[in-house]
């Protein structure tokens, strides 16, 4: 449809009409809707009939059949006949279950992450799905933060590269592509990565230079990649919540980053301008969030209850409204819900997409990238000899993650599962359930250990203790799981433990006690089989963390790209008045871009083009990676940059490009940079974005703490 005859529409809608185009309510009032009020949700809103019969977008729901039916119903009573939008959480996988995004993030490689979400795309709007609220990109640093699995990580420009290939799985070339693509909605704008104490929902108080530097870039990098939607946070910054935060939404969002999609409230954000503070009723929630530029209001009714009093009293304009209501027409136009309210809704489709074999295998591929292996002392890949497979999680399909709603658990193949491909001489025990201890489990576990040569033990936090409202205090296994490795040690046996679980974990225990640890977070429907693989050599560890394995919650947050501070601590020192802990190193467990693999990478003749970078020029930069060892594999290549001395404090470095390489077994492979003066942009005091001459330090290396360095000039 032209915009012409979007206007024309729009300017034939009642105010009513132009209203329920703002208002987003969960599928199962559209499912229970008899037209008898009111119609009360599992979460004890209660919603009109007339509410619903005017909204003009639903939340969650999914099903070629039932959604193709919830909007046939509801076009049949409108009088406008515009069909609504069907929006849902595919985060890491509509039933093809993919690893968590913290995972994913650990493949570092972003080709992956789009075919990953071209199927996602593919399968959910087979189901009538035409939005997901995808890609999260917010920073994390703070591993309590339940949220953690659904990000990528700890750097700003991992997640930039993140969140530009998850739109361009999701929305493809085209949106309207055979109905196929689902529209992306990047969340949550902005810095609710950073809530204080990783206590979900708290406040966030961030200096601009910090939220420009870190926070924003992703969201940025997401929108230019053409990103539809923006949903805004929960959090406050700058002591506003974001859902009536106008500089970050007029001025920032809307102006300077040019974005004219629709802005969603996350869940009842708007109405949670109550509780922030900010608004002593939905009245004023309701003004706030229009100010602010917020289209839809999801699951709260302060723009229903409100508006049109607002609009009468003159407090809110007719044209902010129709702004609104125009920019959400522009979606469902964009969409080609007009031509096909109906759009890629599709039973044959479902059959022919959903979890079928092409799908698993990139699943099972993504897998098999994302988990890392954190320690090996040579007891991987497994040789032979009798296994006992022991632990809550060695026969667990509860490794979807937290956000798998339309996956199956029943569908997901256990690591038990995947270890019975490979061999049938393993015995399995429980060990213990998750979280308690049970003596006759650890009894049997200790039996089939003896009896074995080498002890696999699958341990973890269930999907329950990570997502949202899932912040920790402190971040160990539990305790019973500790206790199942102490009495397991004991044995004399190697242990490998693979861990299962969505956010790093304390494994200070758990690093001295194992001989061999792989992280495999919440793998997806596919896991088992890709950790078997990985286990027994068929497949080869390439995965690095994104985010930094802190050796105690104490050390939180510990992220590699800090500052120097004026007190560093020089190298071994235990001197008192050094920016240190007294009781931990400073370090963590295991840092950024960290990760082994069966092949011995060396990485040897890190040489620049020219020491000296000139306005408009470029500088090559190339290092040899010798594959010393008789395991092919993949090998990510990391590149940072320090700026020496800025106008405010520059961090000891920052990722600028990586590279993942293949290198067959004792070959070796010449890798190349280029280094240009964008790179080395920051914002200035007054919050200028550019660089400045001077001296830099180029590192380039296996993770932020295994790197070869050489000096460079900025003219
Ligand atoms: C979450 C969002 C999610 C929304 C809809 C909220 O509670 O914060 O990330 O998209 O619910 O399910």
């Amino acid at each position: 449809m032209e915009q012409q005859k979007l206007e024309k529409l729009l300017s034939k809608m009642t105010l009513d009409e132009k209203i329920g185009q703002l208002m987003q309510f969960a599928g199962h009032f559209y499912a229970t809707n008899n037209n008898k009020d009111p119609v009360t949700g599992p979460d004890d809103l209660q919603v009109s009939s007339k509410s619903i019969n005017y909204s003009g977008s639903v939340l969650g729901s999914a099903g070629a059949e039932r959604n193709k039916e919830i909007q046939e119903r509801y076009l049949a009573q409108s009088r406008m006949k515009i069909p609504l939008l069907f929006m849902a959480d595919v985060i890491n996988g509509f039933r093809t279950i993919f690893p968590i995004p913290l995972g994913l993030g650990a493949s570092w490689d972003p080709m992956l992450v789009e075919r990953a979400q071209t199927i996602s795309a593919k399968e959910a709007s087979s189901a009538g799905i035409h939005v997901t609220f995808a890609p999260m990109v917010d920073l994390v640093r703070d591993p309590r933060w339940g949220r953690v699995m659904e990000s990528p990580g700890e750097d700003s420009f991992l997640n930039q590269e993140f969140a530009k290939a998850s739109v361009r799985g999701f929305q493809g070339e085209n949106l309207q592509a055979d109905g196929e693509r689902v529209a992306a909605c990047v969340k949550h704008f902005v810095g609710y990565g950073a809530v204080e104490g990783g206590r979900d929902y708290n406040k966030v108080d961030l200096s601009e230079r910090e939220l420009r530097e870190n926070y924003l870039p992703a969201f940025q990098a997401a929108l230019e990649a053409g990103c539809e939607l923006v949903m805004t946070a929960f959090n406050t910054i700058d002591s506003i919540p974001a859902s009536g935060n106008q500089k970050l939404m007029r001025e920032i969002l809307r102006k300077e980053f040019d974005f004219d999609g629709v802005l969603i409230s996350d869940y009842g954000a708007v109405e949670e301008l109550i509780p922030h503070g900010v608004a002593a009723d939905q009245k004023e929630a309701a003004r706030k969030a229009m100010y602010a530029g917020v289209d839809i209001e999801m699951m709260s009714l302060c723009y229903e209850n409100s508006l049109k009093e607002l609009i009468g009293e003159g407090k809110v304009s007719v044209d902010l409204l129709d702004e609104a209501v125009l920019r959400i027409l522009n979606l469902k136009n964009k969409l080609g819900l007009f031509e096909n309210p109906y759009r890629g809704a599709s039973i044959q489709k479902q059959n022919k997409y959903l979890f079928c074999p092409e799908h698993k295998e990139v699943a099972q591929e993504a897998a098999e990238k994302s988990c890392v292996l954190l320690k090996n002392n040579d007891v991987l890949p497994l040789r032979g000899g009798k296994i006992a497979l022991i632990g809550p999680y060695a026969d667990n399909p509860d490794i979807l993650g937290e956000w798998s709603i339309f996956g199956k658990k029943e569908e997901a193949v256990t690591l038990k599962a995947g270890i019975a491909k490979h061999t049938s001489d393993y015995t399995y025990a429980l060990g213990c359930p998750m979280y308690d201890r049970q003596e006759t489990a650890l009894t049997e576990a200790v039996n089939v250990a003896r009896e074995s040569t080498h002890i696999i033990l699958a341990l973890g936090e269930g999907s329950d203790r990570s997502g949202e409202g899932r912040s920790r205090s402190s971040i160990t296994l539990p305790e019973n799981q500790l206790e199942l490795l102490r009495e397991l040690k004991q044995i004399g046996k190697p242990i490998t433990v693979v861990l299962f679980n969505g956010r790093p974990l304390d494994l200070m225990e758990v690093a001295e006690l194992a001989d061999g640890i792989l992280e495999a977070w919440h793998p997806g429907s596919v896991g088992g089989t890709a950790i078997a693989n990985l286990l027994f050599g068929k497949a080869n560890p390439s995965g690095k963390l994104t985010m930094s394995f802190p050796r105690t919650t104490g050390q939180i947050p510990v992220y590699y790209n800090a500052y120097n501070t004026g007190r560093p601590l020089p190298e071994g020192s235990t001197e008192r008045f050094y920016s240190r802990y007294i009781d931990t190193p400073n370090e963590p467990l295991y840092p950024f871009g960290f990760g082994l693999s069966y092949a011995d990478f060396q990485y040897e003749s890190l040489q620049l083009s020219a020491n000296e970078l000139k306005p408009g020029g470029s500088i090559d930069v190339q290092v040899l990676v010798k594959n010393q060892s008789d395991y092919s594999g993949e090998e990510i290549v990391q590149l940072y940059i320090r700026d020496l001395v800025g106008e405010v404090v520059r961090p000891v470095k920052e990722l600028k490009a990586f590279q993942k390489v293949f290198i067959p077994a004792n070959e070796s492979k010449l890798v190349s940079f280029s280094i240009t003066e964008e790179m080395l942009r920051y914002h200035h005091a007054n919050l200028e974005f550019k660089s400045d001459p001077g001296e830099f330090k180029v590192l380039v290396g296996s993770s932020s703490t295994d790197l070869l360095s050489q000096s460079f000039y900025l003219k």
